[in-house]
């Protein structure tokens, strides 16, 4: 009973300090979240100027240096994006605003951003997401998953296809998608995630139009979906060497899916939506090998013009200070020599002083 009690007393002693431990760290946690400073801070990354914002609680974008190459917003209360939210910082390549409450974004917010290349936008409630994030050139990374309401803006998305942004990355999990948007030609995607979407088909035509696709991540997607109606895509898939993901592949060993019909689907126009994306991933290769090459002739032209105009300078100077030298002994030269020509002297002398006058 004793040896109970003690025992007792010290598990309460021991209960209640850490009680006092959490409660002050609380207290504290409080104070610093308090002091904390809501500002933005400035920092150079990689060598280059970002700006960091992470978890300031704040509701607009602060201004900001103008030339920021990255900007870190993860984890505000920002709740609207607008035309000319962006429009001084045109300079963003790198752009984070995932964990915010966004479910409006204005049809031209991104317009402005022509060098951006990661755009973060998961865990927020968008509503409508504009057409033209697809078409922003340099884009390559697009994060939109945790995004419960994005569903409803792709059911009337209007697509103008081909997209102009070569995206090379386009996670879309997790945002209650049904069916899957058709994105046209995406010649540089190499991975796509479309996890933890109750998808209700899967057909592989909207795999044949990613012809550089290495990794699609389906876990948990196709529950819904019948065994047999996932063959063809599957083959598809295999005969590509894509490399997909699922939550369990056992379904692929069994019986049932092995006596699947196989070719319901026209293989034909998929060979073809292939093929053009395909010839449209040569197409931009090339323009990016002669783009390169044109730069380096002309790189090359200028630099020989430079060259050649900065010996053409040093030339004239070095005949300007030869004549220069050359007039200066003739001058020291003819008092001493030529007595007829003395009249003349001072008058040149007289000259150049007015002219230092001037
Ligand atoms: C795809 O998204 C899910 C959920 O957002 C994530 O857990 C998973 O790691 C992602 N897959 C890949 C290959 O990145
Ligand atoms: C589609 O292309 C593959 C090779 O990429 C070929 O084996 C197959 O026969 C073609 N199918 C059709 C229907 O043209």
């Amino acid at each position: 009973m004793k040896n109970l009690g003690i025992r007792g007393s010290l598990a309460l002693a021991i209960v209640c300090f850490s009680c006092a431990v959490a409660e002050g760290m609380t207290q504290l946690d409080g104070l610093t979240d308090q002091n904390k400073p809501k500002r933005c801070s400035h920092e150079r990354v990689y060598d280059m100027s970002g700006a960091y914002c992470v978890g300031l609680r704040l509701q607009h974008i602060p201004s900001l240096k103008s030339g920021i190459e990255i900007l870190d917003f993860s984890e505000n209360r920002l709740q609207e994006l607008k035309a000319d939210t962006f429009s001084s910082y045109t300079s963003i390549k790198f752009l984070y605003l995932a964990e915010n409450q966004m479910y409006n974004i204005d049809k031209d917010a991104f317009a402005p951003l022509s060098y951006l290349q990661t755009l973060d936008l998961s865990n927020n409630v968008i509503l409508n997401l504009p057409e033209s994030i697809f078409q922003l050139p340099s884009l390559r990374k697009l994060y939109l998953k945790d995004n419960p309401l994005l569903h409803l803006s792709f059911t009337n998305l209007q697509l103008h296809t081909p997209i102009k942004a070569p995206l090379e990355l386009l996670d879309i999990s997790n945002c209650k998608i049904d069916k899957l948007p058709y994105w046209g030609t995406l010649p540089h995607l190499t991975h796509y995630n479309i996890s933890y979407n109750l998808l209700t088909a899967l057909e592989a035509k909207h795999f044949a139009s990613m012809c550089k696709l290495e990794k699609v991540d389906l876990t948990k997607s196709l529950d819904k979906i019948k065994l047999c109606d996932l063959k063809p895509t599957i083959n598809w898939l295999q005969d590509k060497n894509v490399y997909f993901q699922l939550d369990d592949y056992s379904k692929l060993n069994t019986k049932e899916f092995e006596k699947c019909d196989d070719m319901p689907q026209n293989f034909v126009a998929l060979n073809i939506t292939h093929h053009v994306c395909k010839t449209a991933y040569l197409e931009f290769q090339s323009i990016k090998t002669s783009r390169r090459t044109w730069l380096t002739v002309t790189g090359g032209l200028a630099g020989f013009l430079v060259g050649f105009m900065l010996l053409l300078y040093l030339m004239h100077r070095h005949n300007v200070a030869q004549t220069k030298t050359k007039a200066e002994k003739l001058k020291k030269a003819t008092p001493a020599h030529d007595r007829d020509k003395q009249a003349t002297v001072p008058i040149l002398v007289n000259d150049s002083n007015d002219v230092s006058r001037l």
